[in-house]
Formats: C-alpha cells, structure tokens, sequence
C-alpha cells in the first residue's frame, strides 16, 4: 500500500487516484478530517481502496499515530510519496517575488512543510518500508529547486517549455526548500539502496492547482505521472536521481 501526504487535492490526490488504478490500496493523508475523508470518498466511489488517514506534517503526533495505525492494519509500507507542500506565507499570490522581501521567519514557515515535513514523515515510516519486499520513497520536488535550472533557466526551459523559471527565480522560500528537499534523496539513497528501497526526488512540471493560483500548464492527471512511475519502479530502477517529465532534471 501507498501512502500519500497532502493527497486531499491537487497533484497528491492525482497521484492517489492514479496508484489506486494500479491497484494499490492508498492511503489518503491528510491534515483536515473533513478535506481528507471526502477525498477518500470520492476515491472510494470510483472503485479505490482508498483510506484517510489524518497527517499533518509539521505535527509529529499525527505521524506517530498514521504510523502505528498502518502498522496495525497492514503491517508495512510500500510507497511513500513526501507531496504535502506549500509555496510561502499565505500562497502564491502573497509570496514576494523578490527574493531581498523574504524574512527568516517566512523561510522556516515554508522549510517546517517543504523540507522537515519531509524528513519526518520519512523517518516515522521508515519502519514500515523497510518491511516491504521493495519500498519506494518520492519526494515532491520542482524544477524551481534545480541550482543549474536557476542559475540558467533558458537551458531547464528548452527540456520543459512549461517551466517559467526565470519567473519565479526570487521564490526564496519555495525555491531553496525544493533544492534543499532534492538533496535529501541522495543521501538517503546512499544508506537504503542495501535495502532495496528506491529513494527519488521527482518535479511535476507547471501545473494547474490551488498552490499557484492555477497558473500552472500542465493538469495534475498529467503531473502525476511521473511521480507514478517513480513509485512504482522497477527493484533496478534509479535511486537519488532527480527525475521529471523529460527525464533527468538537472540538479
Ligand atoms: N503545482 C505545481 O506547479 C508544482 C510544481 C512543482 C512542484 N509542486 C509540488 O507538488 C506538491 C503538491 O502541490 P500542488 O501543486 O498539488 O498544490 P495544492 O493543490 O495546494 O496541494 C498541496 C497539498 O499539501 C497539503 N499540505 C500543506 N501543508 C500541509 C501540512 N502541514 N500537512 C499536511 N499536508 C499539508 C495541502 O493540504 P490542505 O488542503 O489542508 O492545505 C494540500 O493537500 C507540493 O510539494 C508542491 O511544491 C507543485
């Protein structure tokens, strides 16, 4: 079974659905009951063994408690996908798009979800996916958290058209919490490959969602895919790459 952070809408609840099309039982994580049961629901209605379970990734009790009750009911973890995220202190449209604008404090608001929200939901499943045959850690990243694609977008905007990074280069929160979050994967790469558990960070592409006001290109169907695949990849599939819809992503 696969488990989903943020899975209520957008590109988590995309890739919920398209895993519960594999097959997969999935495990809807949420941070709001009423947001997460109904999209467990609406999952449930189209034929998916889909379940809510109530995740807040800045609240370690919640882990604690999603941990121990997978660990009840299944015993184990397939999939992890860290995509809970958000862009920086009230949204897209509120976020400075100078990157001199950014205060400390609104840095670690986006850093508690983007990056630490990541490394401990890892951490607090780590147990359960080491008990899969062939567990598979994803880890949301952007394009907008590549060091080559902001130091020259033209070259990251040639593999991906979609992409408008020269845009969006004084993000600073959003953009160095994604660069942060891509370099987490190599080293958990490094220490899990033994085990068999496939660790990657993956970029979407634009995409049309609540989190940029959907000025996104790319429907969360299509962005998902890529995560899709990188859930479910083969036991000789990479590990601690950066992979994206076109293929590798510069880091
Ligand atoms: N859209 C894009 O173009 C794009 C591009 C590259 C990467 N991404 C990444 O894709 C991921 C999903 O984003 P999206 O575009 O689908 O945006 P979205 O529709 O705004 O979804 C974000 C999800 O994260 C959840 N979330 C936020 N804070 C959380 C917390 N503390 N605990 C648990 N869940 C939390 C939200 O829950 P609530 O509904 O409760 O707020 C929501 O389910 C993010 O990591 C984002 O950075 C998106």
């Amino acid at each position: 079974m696969a488990l989903v952070t943020g899975a209520n809408k957008g590109i988590g609840r995309e890739i919920a659905r398209q895993l519960g099309g594999l097959g997969m039982t999935v495990l809807v994580g949420a941070r709001d009951w009423g947001r997460g049961e109904d999209a467990a629901r609406e999952l449930r209605d189209e034929g998916t063994d889909a379940r809510f379970v109530r995740l807040d990734v800045t609240d370690h009790g919640s882990m604690a408690a999603a941990a121990r009750s997978i660990d009840e009911e299944f015993g184990r973890l397939d999939v992890l996908v860290n995509n809970a995220g958000i862009p920086a202190g009230g949204g897209w449209a509120t976020a400075p798009l100078r990157a001199t604008e950014y205060t400390a404090d609104l840095v670690r608001a986006v850093y508690e979800v983007n990056v630490l929200g990541a490394v401990a939901v890892t951490h607090a499943m780590l147990p359960l996916l080491r008990r899969s045959p062939s567990a598979r850690i994803v880890n949301m990243s952007s394009e907008l958290g590549s060091l080559a694609a902001l130091s020259d977008p033209g070259a990251v905007e040639e593999l991906d058209p979609s992409l408008h990074i020269a845009g969006s280069r004084g993000l600073l929160a959003y953009n160095s919490s994604k660069a942060a979050l891509n370099a987490i994967p190599l080293m958990y790469a490094g220490e899990l490959g033994d085990e068999g558990i496939l660790v990657n960070a993956v970029g979407p592409g634009f995409t049309v969602t609540d989190l940029n006001d959907h000025r996104g290109e790319l429907t969360a169907e299509q962005a998902a895919t890529v995560q899709v695949k990188a859930a479910t990849l083969a036991d000789d599939g990479p590990t601690g790459r950066f992979l994206s819809r076109y293929g590798e992503a510069p880091w």
